[in-house]
């Protein structure tokens, strides 16, 4: 599968590579970067296309909000002009297809690159979910998040539920997800659903300053020690010891030839 542009384009996406590093844009400011089924088939393609050289992907948003959610004219009669109509939910299909738009979330979590989501403004429902799928979070100041899928009648299922609950613990989802409030970035911080917040107008600089940082370790021990990292809280102690002894032969034999 590889990212035709004309369809990252209609789907409200850019995706710009530079040397080891690609960047995913959303770039439906109008609209908040709101998101539809072409947008998160459009990632899904992404994902299935990045280059193997490829350590860390950026994802961000054009305009003054990273994301604000899926496309409100989706549940109207009219839906969104172009855009596919979900099926109903008693039919087979409804699962099929929201497995189809959780893909364009799943593959920010390989191990090959470390992914980070940069939010401006306001991240909301399936964009708090974007940047909950990424590996880390550098927030501007402003920044504004909202699991507002409840307060609509749904579940968040944008594969957001698993690193929230990891993140800030089963109280704390539970609270954030059930009264549908909004953290602001201070408290993000303090939840840690931020590793930085910054000024607005140095959010690009941070991020530009983070990959500089993780593009300095050596690649093929930053991919291992990432699969290493994210099996840990499914491990016990000796699992995980066991784990990081395989992984360790496994890095060096490879270094061997
Ligand atoms: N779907 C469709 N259009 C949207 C959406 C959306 N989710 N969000 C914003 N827009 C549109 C607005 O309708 C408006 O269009 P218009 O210029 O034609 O009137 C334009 O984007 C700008 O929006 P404003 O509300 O004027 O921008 P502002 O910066 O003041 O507010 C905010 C931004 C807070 C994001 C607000 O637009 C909002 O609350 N949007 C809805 C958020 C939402 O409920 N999303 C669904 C979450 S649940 C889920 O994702 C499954």
């Amino acid at each position: 599968m590889s990212a035709d542009v004309t369809d990252l384009t209609s789907g409200g996406l850019e995706l710009s590579l530079s040397g080891s590093v690609a960047t995913v844009t959303l770039t439906r400011p109008e609209r908040r970067n709101a998101m539809t089924p072409s947008m998160w088939h459009g990632l899904a393609l992404v994902g299935a296309s990045i280059p193997d050289d490829i350590r860390v992907v950026v994802v961000r948003g054009r305009g003054p909000s990273f994301c604000a959610g899926i496309d409100l004219r989706m549940f109207s009669a009219e839906g969104v002009p172009g855009e596919q109509r979900n099926p109903s939910p008693s039919s087979p299909g409804f699962g099929d297809s929201i497995a189809g738009f959780q893909a364009g979330y799943m593959w920010l979590r390989n191990p090959a690159f470390v992914s980070i989501a940069a939010v401006q403004g306001h991240a909301i429902g399936a964009g708090f979910q974007l940047a909950l799928s990424c590996d880390l979070r550098v927030l501007a100041d402003d920044a504004r998040l909202c699991m507002k899928e409840p307060a609509l009648g749904l579940v968040p299922d944008l594969t957001g539920t698993k690193p929230l609950v990891d993140i800030v613990g089963l109280p704390r989802a539970t609270e954030l997800c059930l009264t549908a409030r909004t953290v602001d970035a201070h408290e993000a911080a303090q939840l840690r659903l931020a590793e930085l917040v910054v000024p607005r107008a140095e959010l690009d600089g941070a991020v530009d300053d983070l990959v500089a940082a993780l593009l300095s370790t050596d690649a093929a021990a930053a991919r291992a020690t990432k699969a290493l990292l994210a099996v840990a809280p499914g491990n016990t102690l000796d699992q995980q010891a066991a784990a990081e002894r395989a992984a360790q032969a496994a890095l060096l034999r490879a270094r061997q030839g």
